[in-house]
């Protein structure tokens, strides 16, 4: 296993992944939560098409159709840009999350063109029961995803709807998700087509690269200008990074997670 051998060899290991901002941030993920959010759209409108099964909407219908109905879970980096792209496409957009800071920012962002829900079962139950494509972006920090659609809301969703689970990677906030794969990327249930691939960005590794290259840098020329020592010592967000250190796993969530905390 990797993390073994990162102890056995002594490699002072810092994960992207746990590198922090000053605020709480996690600024090495989203850069990839952008891209997911974003490829969301373009997946969900791929798989509404009826040669995979999909009820043959057009996201943004055309001038006297209803547009399909874009129903976001989680307002964070992943859903907003979800958002972003389903109101650009023309689609009727809901997005729902507990945090109200995030949904007054998309609300005066987008003034009404976006509906703005409060994360409730009832809320849910009514948007998801609507939905063309329903996609589920939500996070709880260092914790599974939490199950906020039931399999009986699924079944209540139009035949040919697209679900995209992006959380599948902390195992999925729909009842009815499992992973998938770039390989055979749907799979109906319900007659509701689920896309759920852990490694999204990886379709579009150029863009992804860009972007993780960009976020990651600033922290790479610290290293190289400081030393990584001095670096570690002076940025305390950098130092929530470091993982493995002196043959030992040195961050107690990933220790547990693994279930051992040296070689
Ligand atoms: N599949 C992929 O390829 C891929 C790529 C990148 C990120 N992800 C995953 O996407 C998920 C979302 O990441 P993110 O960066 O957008 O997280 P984020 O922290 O920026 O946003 C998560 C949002 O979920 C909200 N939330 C929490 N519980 C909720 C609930 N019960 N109802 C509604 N909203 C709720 C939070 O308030 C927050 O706004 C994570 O699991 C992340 O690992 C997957």
């Amino acid at each position: 296993m990797l993390a073994k051998q990162l102890c056995k060899k002594g490699i002072l290991g810092i994960a992207y992944e746990t590198v922090e901002g000053a605020d709480g941030s996690f600024p090495l993920l989203k850069p990839m939560s952008q891209v997911a959010g974003r490829l969301a759209i373009q997946l969900g409108a791929y798989f509404l098409q009826s040669q995979y099964g999909g009820s043959g909407v057009l996201l943004g219908g055309i001038p006297g159709t209803m547009p399909g109905h874009v129903v976001v879970i989680g307002a964070g980096n992943s859903g907003a840009h979800s958002v972003q792209m389903a109101v650009g496409v023309g689609a009727r957009v809901t997005v729902l999350d507990l945090d109200t800071r995030k949904l007054e920012a998309l609300d005066t962002e987008y003034r009404g063109r976006v509906v703005t829900l409060m994360s409730n079962p009832a809320n849910i139950e009514h948007a998801v029961a609507d939905a063309d494509l329903l996609v589920g972006a939500v996070l709880i920090p260092a914790a599974k995803a939490p199950i906020v659609v039931s399999a009986k809301m699924v079944a209540q969703m139009r035949p040919g709807s697209v679900i995209v689970d992006i959380a599948i990677d902390q195992g999925g906030c729909i009842e009815t998700i499992h992973p998938t794969s770039h390989e055979k990327p749907v799979y109906q249930m319900h007659g509701v087509n689920h896309y759920a691939v852990p490694n999204m960005p990886a379709l579009v590794g150029r863009t992804s690269t860009m972007g993780l290259t960009q976020a990651t840098e600033p922290y790479l020329a610290m290293m190289v200008q400081k030393g990584v020592e001095r670096a570690l010592a002076e940025h305390k967000g950098l130092a929530k990074g470091v993982n493995t250190r002196g043959g030992r796993i040195v961050y107690d969530e990933v220790a547990k997670a693994v279930g051992f905390d040296r070689a």
